[in-house]
């Protein structure tokens, strides 16, 4: 807890500390508290974190159930510092008329640029590569070594083609690759054209592409998108790619179809249950882990903190946001 409430001004509760000049957006107008986290909340201590708050901005990692809300009367904003809001029960929040916001666009191209240095790193071994060298195993250029795979001429299937599924497509031409996509609704064909993508059903996209990029929300419905059943349809030399929320993939089939051979590589930056990993998912050197760091370069990351905060403030002035959120289905 860092200050004491002022009277009279809103009570915003933060629940880390926010990179760059963020909080600064705050002052006078409102009183605020930053709560750090020594780990994860659990829902208990996230009550006990905004049980007076008006408005909260919070962070992925923070549950904001229905039971969360029951402990915190006051709240009438949940400002997340993040594009996604599965830690966000949005029904439990429209109920109880206390608005979301969220963080979307300024993190399209970080996330994007992030998503092809898994997919240069996984399909040219790189992380491999430099584990090999500190091991002191390069013993001199050899023509069978740590090979991967090329992307001329290649398909890249993106699955959920939003902001950051085309921004990872418009990076796709200078590479050779060829882009499909999958979601719930088509593009329109001038968007399709523009970004040279065509549609294609899910269960033909996994089939065909050499690498699969994930990059739709998570819901009930995608919650295990990439089942076993489906793992089961990449072709054996496919790469798969996964930025956007661990639990559409089943982390333990994933295991098996990379350690079997099922599948020639993955680049992770999200886990089912993270921080956790399935089990032997470490042990893999054909996977290329990342901490979830999508989004993370500072420009992005200070980007994301001013609109959670302006959002945040806006709606205990009585202002409209800028980035409400419905509820996803
Ligand atoms: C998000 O915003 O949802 C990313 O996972 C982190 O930037």
């Amino acid at each position: 807890m860092r200050k004491e409430h002022r009277a009279g001004l809103p009570r915003i509760v933060v629940t880390s500390e926010l990179p760059g000049d963020a909080l600064s957006l705050l002052m006078g107008r409102a009183s605020v508290q930053v709560k750090r986290a020594k780990g994860l909340r659990s829902e208990a201590e996230v009550v006990r974190c905004l049980s007076v708050a008006r408005g909260a901005v919070t962070l992925l990692t923070d549950p904001i159930t229905e039971a969360v809300l029951a402990g915190c009367p006051a709240l009438r904003v949940v400002s997340n510092v993040a594009v996604g809001l599965d830690n966000v029960d949005l029904a439990a929040c429209a109920r109880r008329g206390v608005v979301v916001t969220h963080t979307p666009d300024v993190l399209t191209e970080s996330c994007a640029d992030l998503t092809w240095a898994l997919l240069l790193g996984a399909g040219r071994r790189v992380a491999e590569g430099d584990r090999f060298v500190r091991a002191g195993k390069y013993k001199g250029w050899r023509l069978d070594l740590l090979l991967g795979a090329d992307f001329r001429n290649k398909i890249l299937g993106i699955v959920g083609m939003g902001r950051i599924g085309q921004a990872v497509a418009r990076r796709a031409a200078p590479f050779g690759f060829r882009v499909v996509y999958t979601q719930r609704t088509r593009l329109p064909q001038s968007v399709e054209a523009a970004l040279g993508a065509r549609f294609a059903p899910l269960d033909e996209l996994l089939r065909t592409s050499d690498v699969v990029s994930l990059h739709c929300p998570l819901t009930a419905e995608t919650r295990h998108l990439l089942s076993r059943q489906r793992l089961s349809m990449l072709k054996p030399s496919a790469i798969l790619l996964n930025t956007a929320r661990g639990p559409l993939v089943d982390e333990e089939a994933l295991v098996e179809a990379l350690g079997s051979g099922a599948l020639f590589a993955a680049g992770l930056d999200v886990f089912e249950k993270e921080p956790r990993l399935a089990p032997g998912l470490k042990d893999l050197s054909n996977v290329l882990l990342l901490p979830h760091l999508g989004s993370a370069s500072r420009e992005t990351r200070e980007e994301m903190a001013r609109l959670a905060v302006r959002d945040c403030l806006a709606v205990v002035e009585g202002r409209p946001p800028r980035h409400p959120v419905g509820i996803i289905e």
